[in-house]
């Protein structure tokens, strides 16, 4: 029994959802700990495709409790679309919880995501427009709204007033944008707070009491570790930390806790919106992986930047999350790839480097330096075991564990659930 964290090891988009999806069936609490409805896991199973924002991807397991921890920041309306959603496909939400400390998405968060994109013009983020930015500042400036808070509607009504006051200056003074009227949302928000009451807990006690009795947890994250806002690629970052060190703070545990650490990787590399990607293929080859795997966000359905494995970021990304797992998605984009390219070192001017740079201007000038593996012909996405797949692709899994010092322990080759590779047990 233990507890470990999943977290998406590039830029987003790696496949968290179907991996937890799996490991789900043996934990008893999947708890998400960061982001917001900027997140998109995609499950594929048998009840059917589902993209999940908010929701962790544990929920399609009756017996195991899900929890929308403290670190989340919730759009209440996504929330209950969610709910809604899932249940007019028959999946029950009834072991869902609502951490009361959660912060809340308001509309003026949303509004100033856009209105702030839309000043910043060419030199936009690419945000996903969900509030988060400004929802994650007003946490950390003591101007937020917790769901907790929806549950008193005093209490709600005096915040809202406050917060209201403030951003109304900011979006008729700073942005030659209208004012939002307090009765309007204070209205809209007591409807959510009276539908998501019977979800909004103390959750971190849950938790906690659930690993005293040694039961599994998983702690799903979101986002990924090069959209960190410490150690990403700052400013084209997101505003909470997707790293597995916010696993513990945003649902409420010690860091002693955490026994396993896995990173879900592509076996190549992308992006969604602004920012440096040392890798981006701007060419057929890029367009081809995005075709063939369909890489269109599935929260905003833009099409993802995709490029080669770059294994400089991928050592980063192991180090800042102190990796003792990965799961590698997406190995069957290369079946048909005669030769397939791993970078493994950065040129920036005269230098060779070998570690991620902090500053993002000079990584927007580095140039990948590659190294070249053969490929191979046949589809992979049948196969159920390690051995069974062909050499070129054995030996370009054990390539990427060399390169970034971390046992590889699933290997995907589809987005069905089925579609999976297990080649270590990750609950002992
Ligand atoms: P997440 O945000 O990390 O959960 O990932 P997304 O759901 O945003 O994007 C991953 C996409 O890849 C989804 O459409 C998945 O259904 C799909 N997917 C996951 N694993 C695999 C895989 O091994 N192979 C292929 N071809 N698709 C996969
Ligand atoms: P999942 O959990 C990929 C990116 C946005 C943008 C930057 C900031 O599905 O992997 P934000 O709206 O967070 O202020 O946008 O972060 N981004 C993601 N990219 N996957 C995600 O989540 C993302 N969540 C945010 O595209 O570049
Ligand atoms: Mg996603």
């Amino acid at each position: 029994m233990s507890v470990v964290a999943i977290v998406g090891g590039q830029w987003g988009d790696e496949g968290k959802g179907k991996i937890i999806d799996i490991l789900a069936e043996k934990a008893k609490i999947v708890a998400r700990f960061s982001g917001g409805d900027n997140a998109g896991h995609t499950v594929v199973n048998p009840q059917g495709e589902f993209r999940l924002h908010l929701i962790p991807s544990g929920i399609f397991y009756p017996k195991v409790t899900c929890i929308i921890g403290n670190g989340v920041a919730i759009n209440p309306a996504v929330l209950l679309q969610e709910i809604e959603d899932l249940s007019n496909h028959g999946v029950d939400t009834n072991s869902l919880f609502v951490s009361d400390r959660a912060h809340l998405i308001m509309p003026y968060h949303t509004l100033l995501d856009a209105l702030e994109e839309e000043r910043r013009s060419m030199k936009a983020l690419g945000t996903t427009r969900r509030g988060i930015g400004p929802a994650f500042s007003d946490k950390v400036a003591r101007l937020g709204i917790r769901a907790g808070d929806l549950l008193n509607k005093n209490t709600f009504r005096n915040r809202l007033s406050t917060a209201l006051d403030f951003k109304n200056i900011i979006l008729t003074k700073v942005y030659q944008a209208s004012p939002l009227a307090l009765e309007e949302i204070y209205n809209q928000y007591c409807h959510y707070g009276e539908q998501i009451a019977p979800y909004i807990q103390e959750t971190s006690s849950m938790i906690y009491k659930a690993i005293t009795k040694g039961e599994s947890v998983l702690l799903e994250g979101a986002q990924g570790a090069l959209l960190d806002p410490d150690f990403g690629t700052y400013p084209y970052v997101t505003s909470s930390s997707p790293l597995a060190g916010a696993g513990c703070v945003g649902v409420g545990l010690g860091p002693r806790v955490i026994d396993r650490v896995a990173g879900v990787f592509k076996a190549y590399n992308t992006r969604v919106g602004a920012g440096p990607m040392p890798t981006e293929l701007e060419d057929e080859t890029g367009n081809f992986i995005r075709e063939k795997a369909h890489e269109y966000g599935a929260t905003t359905g833009r099409s993802r930047r995709c490029g080669w494995f770059d294994a400089v970021a991928g050592r980063f990304s192991v180090q800042i999350n102190g990796l003792t797992d990965i799961a590698l998605t997406h190995l069957d984009i290369y079946d048909g790839f005669s030769q397939i390219k791993i970078c493994t070192a950065y040129k920036f001017d005269d230098e060779v480097l070998t570690s991620f740079p902090s500053d993002a201007d000079i990584l927007e000038k580095c140039q990948p330096i590659y190294e070249e593996v053969d490929g191979w012909e046949e589809s992979i996405s049948g196969i159920r075991n390690f051995n069974k797949l062909p050499t070129e692709a054995r030996n370009y899994v054990s390539r990427l564990e060399d390169l970034l010092s971390c046992p590889i322990s699933l290997v995907s080759v589809g987005p069905d659930r089925r579609q999976i590779i297990p080649v270590k047990e990750f609950f002992s």
